[in-house]
């Protein structure tokens, strides 16, 4: 299985974080180029490997760590996803005034969904600030949960055991019309930071 993560900011420095530290090679891309990438290589070490966005969108899965608005022209060199996962970390806020975008009541993975069409999307790691979901999971003592959604099975199962090999424990919630909903930006699972313990 490969891995990529467009998007070297905030949460996708968080999501590099657990791949170094679960020893799991990770193509990391932005806009600026691969070169850009390198302090964050440097910091983490070689199983972040800088990329271009158009080689890290050929990876099995890959993290969408972008702004909601900049998913479109970010994809646009993806060619055929053949079923690859995508893993849709954006909130969709607007701003300045920090809501969430006005999508006319569906679920803001639905719309990534329809950006990537062929993948299969996942939505998980966008709940929580990124300097939480950076830190150590197992901080407590228990596991920090991580929420799952997606309207195919076999990939929310894919992307949990990803993230029970990240350190994490993994919450599937279901399709994104269900899960997909509860934690987005503004409902009820958003900046939950839970643990599991036993
Ligand atoms: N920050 C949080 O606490 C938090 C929490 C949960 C979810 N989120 C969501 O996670 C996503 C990323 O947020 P962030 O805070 O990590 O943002 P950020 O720190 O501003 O980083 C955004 C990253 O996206 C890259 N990018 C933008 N347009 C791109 C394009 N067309 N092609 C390739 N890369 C592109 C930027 O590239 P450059 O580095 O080249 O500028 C940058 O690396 C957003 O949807 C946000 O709502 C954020």
């Amino acid at each position: 299985m490969t891995y990529a993560i467009i998007g070297s900011g905030a949460i996708g420095s968080a999501i590099a974080t657990h791949f170094a530290r679960a020893a799991l090679d990770v193509h990391v891309a932005n806009s600026r180029g691969p070169a850009t990438i390198a302090p964050l290589a440097a910091r983490l070490g070689g199983y972040i490997k800088p990329a271009a966005v158009e080689d890290a969108l050929k990876a099995d899965v890959v993290f969408l760590a972008i702004p909601f608005h900049a998913v479109l022209p970010a994809v646009l060199d993806a060619g055929d996803w053949n079923g690859r996962i995508v893993v849709d970390a954006t909130n969709a806020i607007e701003f300045p005034s920090f809501k969430p975008l006005d999508l006319g009541g569906r679920p803001s993975s639905q719309l990534i969904a329809e950006t990537v069409p062929g993948s299969r999307v996942v939505k998980a790691f966008n709940t929580l600030p990124a300097a939480i979901l950076a830190s150590d999971p197992r901080s407590d003592g228990g596991r920090r949960v991580l929420f799952v959604s997606g309207d195919h099975a076999d990939a929310n199962q894919t992307i949990a055991a990803l993230i029970a090999d990240l350190g994490f424990s993994p919450l599937v919630l279901g399709a994104l019309h269900e899960g997909g909903r509860l934690q987005q930006f503004g409902a009820a699972l958003v900046a939950q930071n839970l643990s599991r313990h036993g």
